[in-house]
């Protein structure tokens, strides 16, 4: 199983993304743009796993308090754009916690520094155009369990758990 650890969004959230999105389109930028159902925030990237259990297990450690996040402006790497999110260190403390829960429990996870956005599209087409995010916020009050798999048309996420905040 190809797993991650991510945050997904609120309906409100996710319309600010699908507007910023079809801003990009309406001003020709072509490239694989996250469906709907697939746009959120990933926390740690864990990739190849065998078993979900211990995940959860590792996560059912992690104690936050709910919190806000912000949308703030877009940027990319490489050919991947990005929503972002305004400086928050509650964030930064989670994903941190989630990171060394999964550690503590022997799980491997992708240990590039965190740096919060959220996929808009891949493998983008020209230049980025000055569009405007609407800075939708949204309280993060729980972290998900997600299994990717390939699909005939795409990626599919599926949640095989969460916790929430306290
Ligand atoms: P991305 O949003 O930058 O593409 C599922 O693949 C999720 O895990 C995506 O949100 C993806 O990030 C993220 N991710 C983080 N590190 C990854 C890696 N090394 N390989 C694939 N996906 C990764």
């Amino acid at each position: 199983m190809r797993l991650f650890v991510a945050v997904n969004l609120t309906d409100a959230m996710t319309a600010a993304l699908i507007d910023a999105q079809n801003a990009l389109f309406d001003r020709g930028v072509r490239g694989n743009y996250t469906a709907e159902e697939n746009l959120h925030l990933t926390l740690a990237f864990i990739g190849e796993y065998p078993d979900a259990r211990p995940v959860l297990d590792a996560l059912a450690g992690v104690v936050f308090s709910p919190f806000d996040i912000q949308l703030d402006g877009m940027g990319c790497f490489g050919d991947l754009w990005w929503a972002g999110m305004r400086e928050c260190p509650q964030l930064g403390a989670l994903a941190g916690s989630v990171r060394r829960a999964l550690a503590a429990h022997g799980i491997p996870f992708d240990r590039k520094r965190f740096s919060p956005h959220i996929t808009l599209l891949r493998k983008a087409a020209g230049r980025m155009p000055g569009i405007r995010i609407a800075e939708a916020s949204m309280t993060v009050d729980a972290v998900s369990l997600m299994r990717s798999d390939r699909g005939r048309s795409g990626m599919i996420y599926t949640e095989l758990g969460q916790i929430t905040a306290c």
